[in-house]
């Protein structure tokens, strides 16, 4: 069991080492702000390692594709990724529920949606209008092509040609004629002579 310290609450809590800093803190009702539920492609989770840095586990490939290797330089980690394997301080100043709620519910806010007028919200209705008028469209477009000169344009070859069957014969672009065999006579041999 390793004891964590939580900045700025100074918290103390303890942490199995088979439990990463995520889990840990949010078995203890901690909020961490998470979006891919701990698999290392958000970057939302990362904490500082106030103190104790060598007491952490090394970061993972995951990790260092999405965070690099600056550890050294920005003491941050991803929470999901991190093991305590000592004492340790860790900074979680960042992760504000209120305020992440409060940005979540701005985004979302009819207000918001009146300041941006790039964001369209459609009814349930318009959308069924918009996908109706679409394969209307669609509809048109295929009849339209079954229909135009260019599909059936051997037919109207064959026509002009008289021709009957229903296989279209491929025209020939010069050079159809076999080469001939060679062939080789007494007389060539006399001739030789
Ligand atoms: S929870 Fe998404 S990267 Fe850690």
């Amino acid at each position: 069991m390793a004891k964590v310290t939580l900045y700025p609450s100074e918290e103390v809590i303890e942490v199995r080492d088979d439990q990463n800093l995520l889990e840990a803190l949010r078995d203890r009702g901690v909020y961490i702000k998470s979006s891919c539920g701990g698999v290392a492609s958000c970057s939302d989770c990362i904490i500082k390692i106030r103190s104790g840095e060598d007491e952490v586990s090394p970061p993972p490939f995951e990790e260092l594709a999405l965070l690099g290797n600056v550890f050294h330089i920005t003491k941050e980690r991803l929470a999901c990724q991190t093991y305590a394997q000592g004492d340790i301080t860790i900074d979680i100043s960042d992760h504000d529920k209120q305020k992440d709620q409060a940005r979540l519910q701005s985004k979302t806010s009819s207000q918001h949606r009146k300041n941006n007028p790039a964001i369209k919200v459609r009814k349930k209705d318009d959308v069924r209008k918009i996908y109706d008028e679409r394969r209307a469209k669609r509809e048109e477009k295929n009849k339209a092509s079954q229909n135009e000169d260019w599909v059936r344009h051997w037919e109207k070859n064959k026509e002009n040609a008289g021709e009957t069957d229903s296989v279209p014969r491929p025209k020939r672009l010069g050079g159809g004629q076999r080469p001939k065999p060679f062939t080789y006579t007494k007389d060539d041999d006399e001739s030789k002579d």
